[in-house]
């Protein structure tokens, strides 16, 4: 038997995706989400934003939904952070991954979180020293830094590569764990993605790192092949392809965690995570989410009869 190379999906519908519709979920709704997941094979999942309600009201209940995930066995929950007061909120909740995310474009930061690429890299120092004080040992917590809008801005238009790569630099001086490098508003191309993450790999070394891609323009999944050939192995997605930026014109969602699993699958890759579970999840999403645009190809078209499911390894 071969053992087939492994891909990483993370799924951020709870964070990427709630952020943007008009429901709001209860929290035992978020956590039967995240516990279906981890069912269907998802390990790793984004399961809230720790921003004030006042800006997010969805994210409300961040640290009973953080709590809760925490109590699901198997399942890395992780969070996404915009300053440190976001971050204090998670590691006092225990949480033991935490995204934090700055903007290439220094417009889109500043609407954003309100302040420059500059400060929010020097957020970034004190939420390190913050988790290495916190009585755990340093790197008990992983602490990952994103860079959004690497591909280009809404509002300030190009996004220069060594703007990005200069980040990249500053956030593992910092001591990012893992870095994500994030198409926020659909504007990269394959080639573009090529060259960049060739880039940030080779900067990177042996620090994880993941592609988050919004399927804006519709080449969410064009680049993720791309990312692939420049080796990157990790991925975020969506399901039902929701989720975008309130504080980006125009955004729509991410790449659509179905579609996604169902191209890694068929580019032999193991994800791990069972597509027919996915569309079972999607059906009860949908239903709590009335009149919220789900995307996706395989959820209308079906798998196709020479889809190998190949008993994805889900127990
Ligand atoms: N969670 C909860 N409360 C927070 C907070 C957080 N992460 N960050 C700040 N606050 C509180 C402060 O304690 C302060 O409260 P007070 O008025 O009672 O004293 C108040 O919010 C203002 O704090 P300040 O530091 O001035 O924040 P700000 O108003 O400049 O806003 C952000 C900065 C980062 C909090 C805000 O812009 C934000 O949440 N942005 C994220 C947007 C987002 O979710 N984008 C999509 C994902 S990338
Ligand atoms: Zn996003």
């Amino acid at each position: 038997m071969t053992t087939r190379e492994k891909v990483q999906v993370r799924e951020v519908g709870l964070r990427d995706g709630l952020q943007m519709v008009q429901t709001i979920l209860s929290t035992g709704q978020k956590l039967e989400w995240c516990r279906r997941m981890v069912d269907a094979g998802s390990v790793e999942i984004e399961v809230t934003s720790f921003v004030p309600p006042k800006i997010v009201p969805q994210f409300a209940d961040a640290a009973e939904v953080a709590r809760g995930a925490l109590e699901i066995p198997n399942l890395h929950a992780a969070a996404l952070v915009p300053n440190l007061k976001g971050a204090q909120r998670a590691l006092e909740v225990g949480l033991r991954k935490v995204h934090y995310v700055l903007s290439a474009s220094n417009e889109h930061n500043l609407k954003n979180v309100r302040r420059t690429t500059a400060e929010s890299a020097e957020d970034f120092r004190r939420i390190v020293v913050e988790r290495d004080a916190g009585g755990t040992t340093p790197h008990s917590v992983t602490l990952g830094a994103g860079v959004a809008t690497a591909f280009g801005c809404t509002l300030s238009g190009r996004v220069e590569e060594s703007t990005v790569l200069g980040l990249v630099e500053t956030l593992l001086e910092a001591g990012a764990d893992e870095i994500t490098i994030a198409d926020t508003v659909g504007y990269a191309n394959p080639g573009q993605v090529r060259a960049l993450m060739r880039q940030v790999l080779a900067i990177t070394k042996d620090v994880p790192v993941a592609c988050h891609f919004h399927d804006t323009r519709g080449l969410g999944l064009a680049n993720v092949v791309a990312a692939l050939d420049a080796g990157v192995r990790s991925f975020d997605s969506s399901l039902g392809g929701l989720g975008g930026c309130p504080f980006a014109p125009n955004a729509t969602g991410n790449i659509n965690t179905e579609d996604t699993v169902f191209l890694l699958e068929s580019e032999g890759l193991d994800t791990g995570i069972d597509i027919n579970a996915l569309l079972a999840i999607r059906e009860t999403i949908a239903g709590w989410l009335p009149g919220e645009p789900f995307t996706g190809a395989i959820a209308r078209a079906g798998l196709p009869k020479t889809f190998d499911l190949r008993e994805a390894a889900v127990a």
